[in-house]
């Protein structure tokens, strides 16, 4: 097998790489005046298994004409094989049409991926509607989750956690994680307006919470705007909780969150599914593990 790095896989394509102590090679990225993208393999994939590393995030369209021009070549040059390792999955949120008319996008992008790849990676994806991501692809799917790597990170440097998850979709990770550190936890409720405007509330279950004098640690899967996450500090800061942590697996950041959550004195902790700077858990030997159970 050959690993090679996307434009937004490069670091984590390495780690791989240096893991399985398998080739790595960088695919070369560029675009033309007008827009148009290019891609070059530097080695020679015939009758290799290889390994795509792409995480998804910015210019995400973009990378995904990449990976699928990548998929195509690969193949046209004589790969055995094709696997996509994502660590962080796009449009898993657009899996239904929630109004007349609209793309269920997840599905779009689903239908490129199973035509080229053999199987796929992909860490905490975000399933919600979609229980499974075999409900998604028709190829093999490997579905990784840091839900150790971040508790261990609680338990190695925050002491008398509560455990917040935000809204209940994020019992997978809040609830989950609370469970393998053995510490209380509670779940919001949240309503959202629209991609930027949520409202966060406590549910009948914790109206009687008792955060004062507690650490709070936010858990979830994805931060975006960082709305969620602000709004929900907002509602426990006025039930009196004064110091915060957050920890999530994908550090998407979107529109300065990362620096509007510091200002609303929230440390932050990312995994590396995304590369920020934020990131300070490594999720690469998990994802090493489960590539070299099948290769
Ligand atoms: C949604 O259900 C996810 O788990 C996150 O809570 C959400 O995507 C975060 O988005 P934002 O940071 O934009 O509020």
């Amino acid at each position: 097998m050959i690993i090679i790095g996307c434009s937004n896989g490069r670091e984590m394509g390495k780690r791989l790489a240096r893991r399985l102590k398998k080739p790595y090679s960088e695919l070369e990225v560029k675009r033309f005046p007008d827009n148009e993208s290019y891609i070059r393999y530097k080695v020679d994939v015939k009758d290799k298994k290889v390994a795509l590393v792409q995480s998804f995030h910015g210019e995400i369209n973009d990378q995904l004409i990449e990976v699928w021009f990548a998929a195509r070549t690969a193949h046209e040059l004589g790969a055995k094989e094709l696997w996509l390792v994502a660590p962080y999955f796009p449009y898993l949120r657009q899996d239904k049409r929630f109004k007349p008319g609209e793309a269920r996008s997840v599905h779009v992008v689903a239908e490129f991926v199973d035509k080229l790849f053999k199987r796929i990676i992909i860490c905490d994806p975000h399933l919600h509607r979609e229980k499974a991501l075999s409900h998604i692809f028709t190829i093999k799917t490997t579905k990784i989750t840091a839900n150790p790597l971040i508790a261990g990170y609680i338990k190695g440097h925050i002491k008398d956690a509560l455990i917040i998850g935000p809204d209940w979709e994020s019992y997978k990770w809040a609830e989950k994680t609370a469970c393998l550190i053995g510490c209380e936890s509670a779940i919001m409720e949240k309503k959202r307006y629209s991609g930027r405007d949520v409202e966060v509330k406590l549910t009948s279950k914790n109206k009687n919470i008792d955060v004062k004098n507690k650490n709070i640690v936010l858990v979830d899967d994805m931060i975006s705007t960082g709305n969620t996450i602000l709004k929900t500090v907002q509602l426990l800061k006025r039930l009196g909780a004064k110091r915060f942590s957050c920890l999530c697996v994908h550090g998407i950041f979107a529109e300065n969150a990362l620096q509007k959550l510091k200002k609303a004195g929230v440390e932050v902790i990312s995994t590396n599914t995304i590369p920020n700077k934020a990131s300070r858990i490594d999720v690469s030997g998990l994802i090493a593990d489960e590539i070299d159970k099948f290769c």
